[in-house]
Order: C-alpha cells, then structure tokens, then sequence
C-alpha cells in the first residue's frame, strides 16, 4: 500500500509546533546570554594572531642595562618593533645584569606622580607602598609627588637611597584638565631639581599598585608602554585621535601600537622633549577649541609615532586585571585599580 508524502500525519499539530519555536528561540537567547557572561565579546581578540620578531632582527638586539636579550624565548609575542627597539617581555632579559649596570653608572631613578583631588588619598598609599616593594629595589630613587595637597601625602618609610618630594599643583577644574597640565609641569620639573638629581625618570599614573619586580630593565633613552586593552588590535582600530585638525591626530596608515600614558619614561633630556612637545600640541589644540580624543595620550601616541621610542614594555608592565587571564601575560607587574570614574573624577 502506498502513502503520499505529504499525506503523512505531521509529527506536532501546528499551535504545539509554534509553541515549540517560541521555547528554543527563548533557550537560545538565554544561551547567548551565557556565553556572553563566561566569554567576553573582548575575548575575540584571543583569534587575532600577536606578530612575531624576525630571526634575523632578534639576533642583533643589544640593550644598554640587559646586555643580550634572550627574545627568542618568548616565541608566543612580538618581542621587537619594525625599528629594532625591543619588546621587552617576561623571560627575555636578565634583571641581574640590568640591576648591576645600574649601581655601575651610579644612576639616581626619578619616579613622578601626580595625585591630585580623591586620587591622593584613595590611591597614592597603596602605590608608593608597593613601589617601595617592588620598583627599582636597591637602586637610588627619588620619587615626586605631584599635588594640591601636600599636607595629605601619607608619610612612609623609605628604604636606604630612597627619598619623597612633594611639588605642589594648583587644582585645575576639570580632570581632563588636570591630566592635561600634567606634560607642563613634568617639563618645568625635568628642567629643575628632578632634572638635575635624576638621570632617568618614569612617569606614571596613581590609580595603580605594583604587585612584581619592576626593574632597570625598563630603562632606556625613551621608553612606551603598550596599552593592555589594545595590544591585540588591528592598526586600523586603534583609538588614536582622527580629527585632523589637532595637533594629535594621526592618519588611517598612522601609528604603530597604541600606548598607554599610565607608563612612560626615558632619560631627563629625551622626557624634557616628550614633554614639550605634548605640552606644545595640548596649547595648540586648545587655541582651536579643540580636545583630543584621549588627551595628553593622544598627544603622547603622536610623539611617539615622530620619534620612535627606544624600548617598548610589554603589557605585563601595565595590566588591567579586568581583561582576565592572558597565556602570554606571565608576570603582571603593575595593576590598574578599577576605574571608579564618577567617585574620584569630580
Ligand atoms: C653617586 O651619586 C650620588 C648622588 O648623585 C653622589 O652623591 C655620589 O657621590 C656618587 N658616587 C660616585 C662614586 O660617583
Ligand atoms: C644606549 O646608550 C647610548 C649612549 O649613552 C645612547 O646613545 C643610546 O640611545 C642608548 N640606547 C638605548 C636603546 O637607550
């Protein structure tokens, strides 16, 4: 006997098949839901590819406090930039030798930080408590206290060769203003008393605490700092400022790695000029009514992308906690606290 087709009794009468539909677009909504929870869109990063050094680049690679640098063991990143400065990640340098060549030319480390309004007192403890563990430890260093306050500055122990100034500011208004008066006042500092007890100097941000070793090996003429959240990134989608009418913009094509301005450093003479040019490109911007997209960093990734810095620290010198767990961040060295913008920006 034969049956059409499409004479077979269907499985579910229409209503119970639409309640059916209904059911598994709802589970998979809430599974999409999930999955977003557990896996961040931010983990799609995870697909792009990191760069790696060419062979030929990282034989040739001398550094002035490491010596040699062992870059190819990390094979996992991109350990040196299209200009030959190195990447300097964990496992590719010997703190030692860094350490030694320190003590050698008898060098004094400036340390700069400006903690102005709420960031003093919610941050500046925790940090120059955990820079006296973990920054340049055994070395000569001199740390600067940016503020409006200073009566607030907590009073530490310091260790052996290591001493606290604190510079008063005058409080700027707004916070986009404070961070940006901030390349004005390190280039008046670089140019006064730092300048002259400080042979090399980092500049760094105060809403952070050090939690490994953080050594000479970051020094160097000029030193960047690749941007945890962008690293992964195309050039393309690097939030660098596009407005072409400000003094920080760069073009489509522009721009090698984004940088963070939570770290940077170098020598007094190559920061007084990192200064004045940020500083110079904020005036300009400002005579134009203009304010780029992330302030004195875009101006920062601007004068880096003219004069290329001579060492780049990975982002496990740097490291926003809140990405989560990354294979190659092995030791981070630096954390950002959470951003708690609307307690301590007004
Ligand atoms: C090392 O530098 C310190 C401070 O800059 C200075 O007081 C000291 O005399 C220097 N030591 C030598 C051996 O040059
Ligand atoms: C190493 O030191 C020399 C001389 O002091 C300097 O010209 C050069 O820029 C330094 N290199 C780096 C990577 O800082």
């Amino acid at each position: 006997m034969y049956v059409y087709v499409s004479e077979l009794p269907m499985p579910f009468p229409p209503r119970v098949r639409k309640r059916i539909f209904w059911q598994m677009t709802v589970c998979a909504l809430g599974l999409l839901v999930l999955l977003l929870y557990w896996f961040p869109v931010r983990n799609l990063e995870l697909l792009i590819p990191l760069d790696v050094c060419p062979s030929a680049t990282m034989a040739l690679l001398k550094d002035n406090f490491t010596g040699d640098l062992r870059l190819w063991n990390r094979p996992d990143v991109l350990t040196c930039t299209s200009w030959k400065a190195p990447i300097i990640w964990d496992g590719t340098f010997d703190p030692d030798i860094a350490q030694r060549e320190v003590r050698r030319q008898n060098l004094t480390i400036g340390l700069t930080v400006f903690a102005v309004g709420r960031y003093l007192e919610k941050y500046l403890k925790r940090f120059l408590e955990s820079a006296e563990k973990h920054f340049m430890v055994g070395q000569r260093v001199v740390y600067y206290v940016f503020t409006e306050q200073p009566a607030a500055v907590p009073r530490l122990a310091l260790g052996p060769g290591r001493q606290l100034r604190v510079e008063f500011v005058v409080r700027e208004r707004r916070w986009q203003d404070v961070s940006m008066a901030r390349m004005r006042t390190l280039h008046e500092a670089l140019g006064g008393r730092l300048g002259r007890e400080a042979q090399f100097v980092l500049c760094m941000d105060v809403d952070q605490h050090f939690t490994g070793s953080f050594g000479p090996e970051v020094l160097a003429d000029s030193v960047a700092q690749l941007h945890a959240w962008h690293y992964r990134w195309p050039r393309w989608l690097l939030p660098f400022e596009r407005d072409a009418r400000s003094a920080a913009a760069l073009a489509r094509h522009e721009g090698d790695f984004y940088y963070h301005a939570a770290v940077f450093g170098g020598s007094v003479a190559a920061l007084r000029r990192l200064t004045a040019h940020c500083a110079q490109g904020l005036r300009l911007d400002r005579a134009r009514g203009l304010e780029a997209r992330w302030h004195d960093e875009s101006h920062l990734n601007k004068f880096f992308w003219l004069y290329k810095p001579a060492k780049v620290l990975s982002p496990e010198f740097c490291w926003s906690p809140e990405i989560g767990r990354r294979a190659e961040i092995h030791h981070p060295r630096l954390l950002w606290a959470r951003k708690e913008y609307a307690e301590v920006r007004d």
